[in-house]
């Protein structure tokens, strides 16, 4: 019954014009969200975002993957609601998987010009989003329409963020879990995955596949050895330095990133930084996506469509309207 009356809410909106996706896995049946959500109430706003995120990663083009994960961090705690972005003790940024996420005043530039022009109107949640689509773009990644609608939640816990967020160490079958509780598919879940096109990784985040991998293999034989040997050099055993940082994609390393397709091709090569990555091409559930994936214009179309997917996890249809995206209003 719940679920023809969304149905009936869906037709009524779609025919009524306005964009809304069609209920399926990964909308999570929550209608809310709009194109154009801010088009009578701040019709600027994504200009005016897109220009704020423009000006940011000229200074620091590293920012742009920042806020592309930022996105992915936010909505798997909480939901979409801006909850990674509060500061406070034991706040989500706090959390050790949140230590090198960066790019906050990239989101702080984009409020303040937003509150400029329509003060109290934009959530946090919100431009968060439209920024991630931004900071792929800049990065020569294909543009998506970003729905609005989501409204900033209060609660911000860095144990939630250490217990939701899936960790490199993660096998397929702990990937689709994860993924399959936020509405998302196992298809989606590669699509989302090709994030890794762009970006760092640290050694501690992989040196458990390098070295003591399990009781037949040292180094975790789904390595290409000459990739494993390379590594090791940059991430000796024991000694390495958590500063350190690894392009995750190695056929475009440059010290941002370039958004296309190659992370697929590394996969097939054997050269997937993490377990999360590499396992994808190796898991017979996964490694058709995969392939199909290496066809940059098809990624790029896919990851918008999930990424709209990914911006409607556990949205909140009520809550706040943050003035400062760092801090929870108290009026
Ligand atoms: C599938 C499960 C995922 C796992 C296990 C995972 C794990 C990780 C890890 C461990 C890092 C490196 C962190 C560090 O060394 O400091 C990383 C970086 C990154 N992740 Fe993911 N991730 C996943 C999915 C995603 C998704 C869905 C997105 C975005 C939609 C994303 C975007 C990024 C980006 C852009 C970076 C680079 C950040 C930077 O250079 O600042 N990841 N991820």
């Amino acid at each position: 019954m719940a679920q023809f009356r969304i149905l009936l809410l869906a037709a009524i909106l779609m025919f009524s014009g306005v964009v809304v996706d069609a209920y399926g896995p990964g909308d999570n049946g929550y209608v809310g969200l709009r194109d154009d959500y801010y088009g009578t109430s701040c019709k600027d706003v994504e200009t005016v975002i897109k220009k704020a995120v423009q000006a940011e990663l000229a200074k620091n083009l590293k920012h742009a993957a920042g806020v592309l994960r930022m996105h992915f961090h936010d909505c798997f705690v909480e939901g979409c609601d801006a909850s990674v972005l509060l500061d406070g003790p034991g706040t989500e940024k706090t959390a050790h998987v949140n230590e090198k996420l960066a790019g906050y005043e990239v989101i702080d530039a984009a409020k303040a010009a937003v509150e400029e022009v329509c003060p109290g109107v934009v959530s946090c949640a919100d431009i968060l989003a439209y920024a991630a689509r931004d900071s792929t773009v800049e990065l020569n990644g294909t543009a998506w329409a970003v729905q609005g609608g989501r409204k900033d939640g209060t609660v911000s816990l860095a144990s939630r963020a250490e217990a939701e967020l899936p960790p490199p160490e993660f096998q397929v079958s702990q990937l689709i879990d994860s993924f399959a509780r936020r509405g998302l598919s196992a298809k989606q879940m590669v699509v989302l995955s090709g994030s890794h096109t762009v970006g760092v990784g640290h050694c501690d985040k992989f040196v458990s596949r390098l070295y003591n991998f399990n009781s037949t293999f040292f180094t975790d034989p789904s390595i290409d050895p000459a990739y494993a040997t390379e590594l090791k050099n940059i991430c000796p055993q024991h000694t390495f330095n958590t500063t350190i940082e690894v392009f995750m994609d190695v056929i475009t390393p440059t010290s941002a990133g370039v958004f296309e397709a190659n992370y697929y091709k590394t996969l097939q090569e054997h050269k997937g930084l993490f377990t999360s990555d590499q396992s994808l091409f190796d898991d017979t559930r996964t490694k058709a996506t995969v392939t199909s994936l290496l066809n940059n214009e098809r990624f790029q179309k896919e990851f918008g469509k999930a990424m709209r997917a990914m911006g409607r996890v556990g949205v909140k249809t009520k809550g706040q309207i943050r003035t400062n995206c760092r801090v929870v209003n108290t009026y």
